[in-house]
C-alpha cells in the first residue's frame, strides 16, 4: 500500500491595517481562516499560517502625523494590540510580521525588478489632485466636495453616496482637501504602471480552473468583459512605504507590497526555522498556497496578485477564498448603536470561543454576509455548547467518578453507535475542507443529540440506585464519555480551549483526528469541572454598553471601523483603496458639513412627503453603498435607490415604514431609475438612520 504524500500547505489571512485595533468584523476573517488551518493540522498536515500588519499608505502617514509620532511608532503600537487580540481569540498564526520590514522590502524589490526586467512595467504621466498647502498628491478619498451630478454636499472625490455617481476629484464642485482644507489644484506626475493586460490569458486560465468560489468567478467574468486596466503601482512623496529602487521620490503603492507582505512574513518565518522558502514559491512548487480574504478585496487577490506572482516567475496561489461581511443584529456595525464591538471589548465580557463557535455556525463556503444576532448568539451557545455538548460529559462524569473510582469500563456496550460517530468524521472532515463550518456544527450537533438521547434512554441515574447494576452504569457512562470525546475532537478547530479542557478531564494527550478511531477504555478520568457556562444575557447587554463607552473613552480610531482585512461591513475608513479599482477608501479626517441657506415655508411646503412601506430591499451589484428599495405608497409602487447599504441589511428593512419624498423628478442612475428618495438622518456610512413614523401610519399618508 502506498502512503499518501503529506500535504504541505501555506495559508494567509488578509493583512489587517496597522493603524487600528481589531474589531469583531476582523475576527470573522481570522476565525474563518484559523478553523481551516487548525483542521488541517489536526489531520496531521503540514500547515503554516502567516500574517502581518499592513503598514504602508497615506492613512498611516497622516494618522501618525496627527498623533505627533512616527509611522513606525504608530504601527508598532498597533502591532502589539493586534498580536494580543488575535492571540486571545486563539488565532494560531505561525508568524505575524509587518509589511514595513526588511524581509518585505527584499521580496518587493525582487518582484519589482523581475517585473521590470520582463517588460511588465510602463510609465505614464497622470493628472491628479494636489494639495499645495500640505504639499502632497491627494488620493481620491482625500478630496471632498459637491456632487457634480445631484448636488449632494460633502461627497468623496470618487463617488457620491447620495446618487451613486462615480467621477474624479476634478469633477467635484467646491472641492477641498481633507488634509488641509485647501482647494486642490491639478498637477502632473509620472507614475509606474503594472501591465495587467499582459496577463489576460494566464488569468483567464487561472481563474477558470475551479479554484475560486462561484460568486467570485461570476464577478471576474464582469471584470474581464470590462477589460483589464493597467495598474498604477507608484505614489509620489510624501508617502509612507518603500521607495522604488532607481526612482526619485517615488514609492510603491501600498496595495503592491501588501500581498507581498504574505511572502515577507513567510520569509521571516523560514529564516527563523530553516524552512525552504523557494520550495513554496517556485513555479512548479508542490506546496499548496491559500489566501483567505474578505469579499471586498477579491480584485486585488484574483487579478493583480496572481499576475504579479506569475510575472515575477513565481507560482500563483492554489486558491483564494473570500468570505462575507459581518452585520450585528441585522445591521452594519455602528458606533452609535453600540454594535461597533472591538475585539478587546468582546474579550472583556465574553469568551472568545463563544464567538468562534457562533461564527462557525454561520460561515459557509460562499461569500454571503453573516449576522451576529445577539439574541440568537445567546440561544445558540446555551443550547449547543452548554445544553448539548458539555451536557454529555457532565451527565456521565459523576457516575464514573463515584461509582467506578474514576475508571472507564473496559468495553463499550454499544460499539455500533460509537462506530457511527467515527464514520461521521468523513462528512465532518469534508465540511471543514470545503469551509462549510456551518455544516460541521450542524453535523456535530445532530450527533450530540444522539448521544444525549442514548443517555436519556439508558437512564444511568435510575440504574445507579441499584448497586447490582454498577457495571451497567459504568458501561453507559463510558459510552457517553466516548461519544463526547469524538465530538470534542471534531470541534477542536472551533473551540480549542474547551477541547483542551476536555482532554485534561479525560486524561488524554492532545488528540488528533485519527485518534477517535480507537475508543477510550479502561483508563482513568479526572474530576469533572464545568467546561462551559451559560451565556448570561446581562453580559451581552454589558458588552453593548461597554462598546459605546469604550469608543467614547479611548477614541478608538475611525480606522478601526475599517472593513479592513476583515469583513466588517465595508464602512472602510483607513483603507487607501478598496475592492475594485473603481471603489476607494474613506478618510478619517472630520469634515464640517456646510449649511444650506434658509428655506422659506412655501419652499418647504412644496415637498410632498409621504409614508411608504418598504416591500423589498436588494443589494445593487457594483454599488457598495446603495440598496434598491421597492416601496408601496398606498397603492402605488416605486423603485428607490438609497445610499443606506452600509447601515442596513436588506432583509432588516422589508415591511418597515418610512418617509419618502413623493414629488421628486425620477432620476436616471447608473443602476437604473430612482423614482423617489427616502429620508434618513445621520453622518452617513454605517451611521445613517431611516426615518420611521409611529405605528398607525399608513402607506400613502401625507406627512405634515
Ligand atoms: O483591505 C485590507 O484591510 C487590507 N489591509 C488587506 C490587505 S491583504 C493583502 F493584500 F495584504
Ligand atoms: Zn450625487
Amino acid at each position: 500500500m502506498s502512503t499518501p504524500t503529506r500535504r504541505t500547505i501555506l495559508v494567509t489571512s488578509a493583512l489587517p491595517y496597522a493603524n487600528g485595533a481589531p474589531h469583531i468584523g476582523h475576527i470573522v476573517e481570522y476565525v474563518y481562516t484559523d478553523l481551516w488551518v487548525r483542521y488541517q493540522r489536526l489531520r496531521g498536515r503540514d500547515c503554516i499560517y502567516v500574517c502581518a500588519s499592513d503598514a504602508h499608505g497615506t492613512p498611516t502617514m497622516l494618522k501618525a502625523r496627527q498623533e505627533g509620532v512616527t509611522p513606525e511608532e504608530l504601527i508598532a503600537r498597533f502591532a502589539e494590540v493586534q498580536k494580543r487580540d488575535f492571540a486571545d481569540f486563539d488565532i494560531s498564526f505561525d508568524n505575524f510580521h509587518t509589511t514595513h520590514s526588511d524581509e518585505n522590502r527584499e521580496v518587493t524589490n525582487h518582484i519589482y525588478a523581475r517585473l521590470a526586467a520582463a517588460g511588465h512595467i510602463r510609465r505614464e504621466t497622470i493628472r491628479q489632485a494636489y494639495d499645495e498647502q500640505a504639499k502632497m498628491f491627494l488620493p481620491d478619498r482625500y478630496v471632498r466636495g459637491t456632487c457634480p451630478r445631484c448636488g449632494a454636499l460633502d461627497q468623496y472625490g470618487d463617488s457620491c453616496e447620495s446618487c451613486g455617481a462615480t467621477y474624479t476629484p476634478a469633477d467635484l464642485k467646491d472641492a477641498v482637501s481633507v488634509v488641509s482644507g485647501a482647494r486642490p489644484v491639478q498637477r502632473d506626475s509620472e507614475h509606474l504602471f503594472f501591465k495587467l493586460g499582459d496577463f489576460e490569458p494566464m488569468l483567464r486560465e487561472w481563474t477558470g480552473s475551479g479554484r475560486l468560489q462561484p460568486a467570485v468567478t461570476a464577478k471576474l467574468g464582469e471584470w474581464f468583459s470590462a477589460g483589464l486596466r493597467d495598474w498604477d503601482i507608484s505614489r509620489d512623496e510624501p508617502y509612507f512605504g518603500f521607495e522604488i529602487p532607481g526612482e526619485t521620490g517615488k514609492y510603491f503603492y501600498v496595495w503592491l507590497d501588501a500581498p507581498i507582505g504574505y511572502l515577507g512574513s513567510f520569509l521571516q518565518y523560514c529564516r527563523r526555522t530553516g524552512l525552504d522558502f523557494d520550495r513554496y514559491w517556485k513555479p512548479d512548487s508542490d506546496a499548496e498556497v491559500y489566501h483567505f480574504i474578505g469579499k471586498d478585496i477579491v480584485y486585488f487577490h484574483t487579478l493583480f496578485w496572481p499576475a504579479v506572482l506569475h510575472g515575477a516567475g513565481m507560482r500563483p496561489p492554489t486558491a483564494v477564498y473570500a468570505h462575507g461581511f459581518l452585520t450585528v443584529n441585522g445591521q452594519k456595525m455602528s458606533k452609535s448603536r453600540g454594535t461597533f464591538i472591538t475585539a478587546r471589548t468582546w474579550l472583556d465580557h465574553l469568551p472568545a470561543e463563544y464567538l468562534r463557535y457562533f461564527f462557525a455556525s454561520r460561515l459557509g463556503p460562499g461569500v454571503e454576509d453573516l449576522d451576529l444576532n445577539l439574541d440568537e448568539f445567546v440561544a445558540k451557545l446555551n443550547s449547543d455548547v452548554v445544553g448539548k455538548l458539555v451536557n454529555i460529559a457532565s451527565r456521565c462524569a459523576g457516575f464514573i467518578a463515584r461509582g467506578s473510582n474514576g475508571q472507564l469500563a473496559a468495553t463499550l456496550p454499544e460499539p455500533a453507535l460509537y462506530g457511527d460517530f467515527v464514520a461521521a468524521g468523513e462528512r465532518v472532515g469534508e465540511a471543514y475542507e470545503g469551509r462549510d463550518y456551518a455544516a460541521v456544527v450542524r453535523e456535530v450537533m445532530q450527533l450530540a443529540d444522539r448521544a444525549n438521547l442514548y443517555i436519556d434512554q439508558q437512564k444511568p441515574w435510575l440504574a445507579a440506585k441499584d448497586p447490582a447494576r454498577a457495571a451497567e452504569v459504568r458501561g453507559v457512562c463510558t459510552q457517553g464519555l466516548n461519544l463526547f470525546r469524538v465530538l470534542v475532537v471534531y470541534l477542536k478547530p472551533i473551540i480549542p480551549k474547551l477541547a483542551a479542557g476536555a482532554e485534561r478531564f479525560l486524561g488524554l494527550a492532545p488528540q488528533s483526528w485519527d485518534d477517535v478511531a480507537t475508543p477510550l477504555l479502561g483508563t482513568a478520568i479526572e474530576i469533572y469541572e464545568p467546561l462551559a457556562t451559560r451565556v448570561d444575557a446581562a453580559a451581552v447587554k454589558a458588552l453593548l454598553s461597554a462598546s459605546v463607552e469604550n469608543l467614547k473613552a479611548t477614541g478608538v480610531p475611525a480606522e478601526a471601523a475599517s472593513g479592513a482585512a476583515a469583513g466588517a461591513a465595508p464602512a472602510a475608513p483607513g483603507r487607501e483603496s478598496a475592492s475594485a479599482p473603481d471603489a476607494a477608501p474613506a478618510t478619517t479626517a472630520a469634515t464640517e458639513v456646510p449649511r444650506l441657506p434658509n428655506a422659506s415655508i412655501e419652499e418647504f411646503a412644496r415637498i410632498d412627503l409621504r409614508i411608504a412601506r418598504i416591500e423589498a430591499a436588494e443589494l445593487v451589484d457594483g454599488a457598495d453603498k446603495l440598496l434598491r428599495l421597492t416601496v408601496d405608497l398606498g397603492g402605488e409602487r416605486r423603485t428607490v435607490f438609497a445610499g443606506i447599504r452600509q447601515a442596513y441589511a436588506p432583509e432588516a428593512l422589508v415591511g418597515r415604514l418610512t418617509v419618502l419624498v413623493a414629488n421628486l423628478e425620477p432620476r436616471k442612475m447608473r443602476f437604473g431609475v430612482s423614482e423617489s428618495m427616502v429620508l434618513a438622518a445621520g453622518p452617513g456610512g454605517a451611521d445613517i438612520f431611516l426615518l420611521s413614523p409611529d405605528s398607525g401610519a399608513e402607506p400613502g399618508m401625507k406627512v405634515k
